[in-house]
């Protein structure tokens, strides 16, 4: 395991002790007070940019201003957006993992390269199409959807320069989830939603029409990051403000979920949260693995019932 693993256990735990006297003392309820006077006190915590009176779907046009902004840095393996597409590493295999598990392949075939094939999968919020290639290139057929204009057409030019093979296998749309959900009930085998959820104010809505997309027995993916105190300092202050390697803005504390909500939200619509597994991310080696604990970035698996 990586010297920064025994870090970020240690810096986990003080901020576990932290959160434990915080709420102890009810010092959110201070804060809260303190910010509706002064506004936004803890730097990263609320999202004060200007909100549309009436947005379209759960879509906010600044959420989606700001990724057309990143579309130059997207491709770049070793830029700003490393850390997303080394992620195969882990969000693969819980996908894998998780479709055997449920029985929609055969757990012998999880190490083959096509194992997904034959699987219909959406991406929802497929941004420029990082994971929906690493998902085709494991054999599955994959509908990206995104409502950013300027991330569909990335995807589909880089599509361009893959094979006809992958090609073959890969379709984007700009649409919403709510609308694509309308012309798509009960029509894939695993819906995907990686790292859209904290860019999201109305998670319900997403999340509702991610389930309505799955045939019954379909399995959910969400990757996204925990509300706690550690996942605030790991995404947003070290790479936001201190290393600055990721723009301000790109995430805030108030639009992350804990997986206990996600569960809550989606049980409403008849799925069931089967496993929650945790990630770990060591920027020097590039490197992602699983760990035991959800307190900073996970992934969710349920599935419809
Ligand atoms: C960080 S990117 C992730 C892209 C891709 N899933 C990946 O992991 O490579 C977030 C994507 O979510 C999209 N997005 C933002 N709000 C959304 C919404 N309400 N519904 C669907 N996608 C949304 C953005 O346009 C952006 O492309």
């Amino acid at each position: 395991m990586s010297p920064y693993y025994g870090m970020y256990v240690v810096i986990g735990l003080i901020f576990r002790v932290l959160e434990i006297i915080t709420s102890f003392l009810k010092l959110n309820v201070v804060l809260e007070t303190l910010e509706a006077r002064f506004g936004n006190i803890i730097i990263g915590r609320n999202d004060d940019r200007p909100k549309e009176e009436s947005p379209k779907d759960s879509v906010s046009k600044t959420e989606i201003d700001h990724m057309a902004s990143l579309v130059k840095i997207w491709w770049n393996r070793e830029g700003s957006a490393k850390m997303l597409h080394s992620f195969h590493q882990v969000r693969v295999p819980l996908v894998v993992d998780g479709l055997a598990e449920v029985g929609r392949i055969p757990k012998s075939d999880t190490s083959k390269q096509d194992c997904l094939r034959g699987v219909k999968i959406l991406e929802a919020g497929c941004g420029g199409g990082i994971l929906a290639e690493d998902l085709a290139k494991r054999g599955a057929h994959v509908v990206g959807i995104d409502p950013c204009k300027e991330m569909i057409e990335l995807a589909k030019t880089h599509l361009d320069t893959e094979s006809a093979d992958l090609k073959d296998r890969i379709e984007y749309h700009l649409i919403t989830v709510e609308e694509h959900a309308k012309e798509f009930a009960e029509r894939y085998d695993a819906i995907v939603c990686s790292e859209v959820m904290e860019h999201v104010d109305q998670k319900e809505s997403i999340l509702e029409a991610c389930v309505k997309c799955l045939k019954p027995g379909g399995s959910l993916f969400i990757t996204t990051e925990n509300q706690t105190m550690l996942a605030w300092f790991i995404f947003i202050i070290i790479p936001e403000y201190i290393l600055k390697f990721i723009p301000k803005g790109t995430h805030y504390y108030e639009k992350f979920i804990a997986p206990v909500q996600i569960s809550k939200i989606i049980e409403k619509y008849g799925c069931k949260t089967l496993r929650v597994r945790g990630f770990f991310y060591d920027r020097m080696s590039n490197r992602w693995s699983f760990i035991g604990n959800d307190d900073c970035n996970y992934g969710l698996h349920a599935v419809k019932n």
